[in-house]
């Protein structure tokens, strides 16, 4: 078993290496690149829901794609941030896909733009033409017809309802811990270790494991094991039921953030 984790780990650490710039190793040739970038060969319904939540993240890791230059040209006056994040679905849309009515209504990242929330169950078709209109732009050599297709799914037919999971004011998960513990134990401790923080993506001296996260990002990281973080190999929950998902975050949230 050690063998099997060690070797993943190391795939995994290949992967980080290609990130952008380093040279490629083993892993792009391996099924695991395959995993991360490409899609399967008979696309399920679960699999577009996932993958179209990983381009709503950040589509050009997901995607494997170049970093956009610049900033999006949308990206209003009143908001703080500049450069590439400003093209990430999530930047102007939030976490909680609430826009301004939700976690991004004041603060660091308000954009002052409304959510997705109200494209629940819109027709694909439709959603995806509005992603290569005006405000969005988002031409075919960024994210081709397939892969805004997936995204236009995910937002159709993948956006769970965050006000109902997470308490806005508290952060408060509304799932069962002890439950959730059973579920990370067998899962994500392959990865991130039983107490999360095998994997660490924080700066020098503040470090960044799924418990530091989960209490200070939950929105966040309920998206991330809904449908995983994009360009690296990680498992997500979309197959299994939604309680399960909010049930590993509760757990999360005990996690050591240090
Ligand atoms: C730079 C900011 C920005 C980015 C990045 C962005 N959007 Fe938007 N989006 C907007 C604006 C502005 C509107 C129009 C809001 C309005 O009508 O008030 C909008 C509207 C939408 C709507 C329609 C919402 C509704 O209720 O009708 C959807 C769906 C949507 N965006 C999805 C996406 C997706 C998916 C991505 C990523 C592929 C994305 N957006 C990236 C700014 C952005
Ligand atoms: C196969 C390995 C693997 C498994 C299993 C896995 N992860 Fe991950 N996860 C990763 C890797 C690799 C990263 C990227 C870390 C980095 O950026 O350095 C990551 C990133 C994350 C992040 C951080 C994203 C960010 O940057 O904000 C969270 C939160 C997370 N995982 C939670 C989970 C949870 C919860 C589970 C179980 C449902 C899980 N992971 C299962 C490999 C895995």
């Amino acid at each position: 078993m050690l063998v099997v984790a060690g070797s993943l780990l190391s795939a995994i650490q290949m992967l980080h290496a290609q990130d952008g710039k380093g040279a490629a190793g083993p892993a792009e040739h391996s099924n695991l690149a395959d995993f991360v970038h490409r899609a399967p060969p008979q696309p399920t319904e679960i699999w577009l829901r996932a993958a179209g939540g990983r381009i709503y993240d950040n589509w050009w890791d997901a995607l494997d794609r170049r970093k956009p230059e610049g900033t999006h040209p949308a990206y209003p006056g009143a908001g703080k941030r500049t450069g590439a994040n400003t093209w990430r679905c999530v930047e102007c849309h939030g976490w909680d896909y609430n826009g301004k009515d939700g976690l991004y209504g004041s603060g660091e990242r308000y954009t002052g733009i409304k959510g997705i929330r109200g494209a629940v169950g819109r027709d694909v078709n439709r959603i995806a033409a509005l992603l290569r209109a005006e405000p969005h732009s988002y031409k075919r050599e960024l994210i081709n017809d397939e892969e805004v297709q997936r995204v236009a799914i995910f937002v159709s037919r993948g956006q769970d309802n965050a006000d109902r999971l997470i308490d806005l004011k508290t952060g408060t998960a509304r799932g069962d811990p002890v439950r959730g513990a059973g579920l990370f134990q067998t899962t994500c401790a392959a990865c991130h270790g039983f107490d999360g923080r095998a994997l660490d993506w924080g700066a020098a001296k503040e470090p960044a494991y799924v418990g530091t996260e989960a209490n200070k990002f939950p929105h966040e990281v309920l998206h991330k094991i809904r449908n995983a973080h994009p360009g690296v190999v990680m498992i997500n929950l979309r197959g299994f039921p939604l309680q399960d998902a909010i049930d590993v975050l509760a757990f999360a949230r005990t996690l050591p953030s240090k």
